[in-house]
């Protein structure tokens, strides 16, 4: 195996057309899970590079779950949870909602942004739905660019 030596220095931060962004998405096991299997039993195509987390329901997601996602190098988070009114725990994602909400407004505090976090309702059967969260999550990183935790961190 031959040694390559870099003659110039190595950029940092990889160039923006060659940035492709790790998203974090949390999932119910009632609706989101089941849109996640709906949207692969149609064929519907979305970005690959998602890691899913599955959550009893998205009552049980915690501000510290979010902000470790993004520690752990997300440049985006989203929760997937089902409709309002049709949560399989009655009201829980409502408060994950408001949980989101909190989340939001302490990532606009430190720097991070409230847009890196989303959440999605949406229905077992939304394989469409589903997919498009991701689609969007992932446009919307593009435009903000690799998230401030990456900078200069080696990774
Ligand atoms: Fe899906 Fe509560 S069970 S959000």
């Amino acid at each position: 195996m031959s040694q390559v030596i870099a003659e110039e220095p190595i950029e940092a931060t990889a160039p923006e057309e060659d940035f492709v962004p790790e998203l974090t998405a949390f999932t119910c096991i009632y609706c989101g899970d089941m849109a996640a299997d709906t949207a692969g039993a149609l064929r519907i195509q979305y970005p690959a590079n998602v890691k899913f987390i599955k959550l009893p329901c998205t009552g049980k997601i915690d501000v510290r779950y979010i902000l470790a996602a993004f520690e752990q190098g997300a440049d985006g988070v989203y929760v997937v949870g089902c409709p309002i009114g049709n949560c399989h725990h009655v009201r829980g994602n409502e408060r994950g909602w408001a949980r989101v909400k909190r989340t939001k407004k302490i990532l606009d505090e430190i720097g991070l942004g409230s847009e890196r976090l989303e959440m999605f309702f949406m229905s077992g059967s939304q394989g469409e739905t589903f997919a498009n969260a991701a689609k969007e999550m992932l446009e919307r990183m593009r435009r903000l660019g690799p998230s401030p935790l990456k900078g200069g961190s080696g990774r």
